[in-house]
């Protein structure tokens, strides 16, 4: 099965960023982890980072050409913003886990609403950058 791993704006600086919210690991540091873990979970795994809307909402739509089956993805600021990033989701049809590393709920009031959650198979927030290795076992055990 392959499993795709979208990080959108700002997180090309985890590990560097406000690091008393985001960590100090860096998203190298987590792809790199997560590779390892997909290896042992026997996934094809992909990881991609954009700073640009439609860039994500483009890497989506050739999600569904590659025959992605589930997308892991953290939409950073966009979460807050995007309903191109929604209805991208909505037009591939592809299930997804919705993964922020900081607890957006005892955040700012703005990030309280995501235009993803109602539509994300799961939403994990809080858990820092094992979030992700969290999420993609939860994917392994959906795919099995
Ligand atoms: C984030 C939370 C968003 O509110 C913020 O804009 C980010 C990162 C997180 O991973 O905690 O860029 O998605």
């Amino acid at each position: 099965s392959k499993v795709l791993i979208i990080n959108g704006p700002n997180l090309n600086l985890l590990g560097t960023r406000e690091p008393h919210i985001y960590g100090l690991t860096t998203l190298a540091d987590v792809e790199s982890s997560l590779r390892t873990q997909a290896a042992e979970l026997g996934l094809e795994l992909d990881c991609f980072q954009s700073n640009h809307e439609g860039a994500i909402v483009d890497r989506i739509h050739q999600a569904r050409l590659e025959g992605v089956d589930f997308v892991i993805v953290n939409p950073g600021a966009y979460t807050h913003t995007s309903v191109a990033i929604r209805d991208a989701f909505g037009g591939v049809a592809i299930p997804f886990v919705e993964l922020h590393v900081s607890n957006v709920h005892k955040r700012e009031a703005f990030r309280h609403h995501s235009y993803l959650s109602d539509i994300a198979e799961a939403v994990m927030a809080g858990f820092g950058t094992l979030g992700y290795n969290l999420a993609l076992q939860f994917v392994a055990s959906k795919l099995r």
